[in-house]
């Protein structure tokens, strides 16, 4: 299909004339046939949830969590996906592993809790004991089993693992691709946020009534904000934005910020919101003399002014970095909505048992500052106390229920809508999903989906 022409006649591109290797080049669109996504049980059957499982969860990687929670030998943390466990623990050696959070005597869960430092992993059960190495300490009263039964000395049964970005990585793959070749662009176009250097500062998990699909596909487009969202319509521009798509079913959407919806007929006011943005970032919104659909332009500049005064250098952002939102999705299952000062982090896991639930887990990454008059931008939904030193504990997890947990207006309206969505998807009435260009990732993401699923 032809590109659509704006009918505002903007060109949505981040930079027309980025260069080659400039992050906020235009990728080439794929060409996809127009088709209906007709098979809508994938968001709510039994069968697709187990071929999911056999096709897709168990031969990909995924994130299980971050590198700064194993900050020395012993340190661990679970990892739930589906009805597996994973521990994740640094060894005595400096290395990072993953294993099946099981034991070999019985099938106890290993570690039950979500994270803590140990010197080896006992079995609360009957004291079977493995080494953070992974390898078999102690057999309890080993001279009461037949030898035969215990002579391979089991291992904890490990699963690979690797890291990028300040992310530890898993898959129970033992086939699959480098992660740095599953992850194609991705590294090069994200390497100024370096999240490496990032910490953790909200940790929240929350079980939501819908399929893991039915809440990602939400967060995956910007078609939905003029209804969904109408206070963001004096803060970003929601009908421009560039879309591209990746290898292995990645894809960023680029969600330009600091202007006004033209879908609004006055964009000379600045909003509430849009002055508390800038004032964030140490720009006098009072002082202010342009127009609100002009300050897009002004954040740069504004944005490595104070990033300068705490102590960072954003010398090396792009504009459009420094101004707007990069959405991204690694796929399947995570999202990144990206500053130079903090990354927000949704995760989407299936539940063990049942396809219409999913974990909707909500991280906030942030870049470290130690003045204590520094804070975050509003969006990011961090209190301004927070500490982001570096210095402080990690943020405790929070857990809760859809519903019971508040992620910020904005968040919060999809969740509001999301649970329609899953019932009216079992409706006999509904056809399929026909995908508009402004739902392009959705379409890639579908394509890429349906290569797992059909085991190619
Ligand atoms: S189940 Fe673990 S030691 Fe028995
Ligand atoms: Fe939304």
């Amino acid at each position: 299909m032809t590109k659509y022409e704006s009918r505002y006649g903007v060109d949505a591109r981040i930079d027309p004339d980025a260069s080659v290797d400039s992050p906020d080049r235009k990728f080439p669109d794929i060409d996809y046939e127009a088709k209906i996504f007709d098979d809508q049980e994938k968001y709510f059957s039994e069968e697709y949830r187990k071929q999911e499982w056999d096709r897709l969860w168990t031969k990909i990687w995924h994130i299980a969590g971050r590198v700064s929670d194993l900050d020395k030998a012993g340190d661990y943390f679970t990892y739930e996906l589906g009805a597996e466990s994973f521990i994740v623990t640094r060894t005595g050696d400096g290395d990072i592993k993953a294993y099946y959070n099981v034991c070999h005597h019985r099938g106890n869960r290993l570690v039950h809790d979500n994270y803590g430092n140990v010197k080896s992993f006992v079995c609360s059960f009957h004291s079977w004991t493995w080494n953070l190495d992974g390898s078999l300490k102690k057999i309890t009263d080993r001279e009461t089993f037949d030898e035969d039964l215990v002579c391979d000395n089991p291992a904890l049964t490990e699963v690979r693992c690797d890291l990028w970005g300040g992310f530890i990585f898993i898959s129970m793959n033992d086939d699959v691709e480098p992660l740095i070749d599953f992850l194609g662009e991705l590294p090069a176009v994200l390497q100024n946020y370096n999240m490496d250097d990032m910490i953790l500062v909200s940790d929240v998990e929350t079980d939501w009534p819908v399929n893991w699909k039915t809440v990602l596909d939400a967060f995956m487009e910007g078609y939905h904000a003029h209804i969904t969202h109408p206070e963001l319509l004096t803060m970003i521009d929601d009908f421009h934005f560039q879309h591209d798509v990746f290898s292995n079913g990645h894809s960023r959407m680029h969600i330009p910020m600091g202007l006004v919806s033209p879908r609004k007929s006055d964009r000379g006011k600045l909003s509430d919101e849009m002055r508390e943005i800038i004032e964030s970032i140490g720009m006098d919104a009072s002082q202010y003399e342009g127009k609100a659909s002009d300050i897009r332009a002004d954040i740069p500049a504004a944005k490595r002014k104070w990033a300068k005064k705490y102590g960072n250098d954003y010398g090396h952002f792009t504009d459009s970095q420094l101004s707007d939102d990069w959405n991204v999705n690694i796929f399947p299952n995570i999202t990144f909505n990206m500053h130079p000062e903090a990354v927000l982090v949704m995760r989407f896991r299936p539940h063990a048992t049942d396809p219409e639930r999913c974990l909707y887990d909500f991280w906030v990454l942030a870049r470290k500052v130690s003045d204590p008059n520094y804070y975050l931008p509003a969006y990011m939904g961090v209190p301004k106390e927070a500490d982001l030193s570096g210095n402080a504990p990690r943020s405790e997890r929070t857990y809760g229920k859809w519903g019971e947990v508040s992620f910020g207006p904005v968040v919060d309206q999809d969740a509001a809508t999301v649970p329609f969505v899953q019932k009216g998807l079992r409706s006999r009435a509904f056809k399929g999903a026909r995908y508009s260009q402004q739902e392009m990732r959705l379409t890639h993401f579908y394509i890429e989906y349906d290569r797992y699923l059909k085991g190619e």
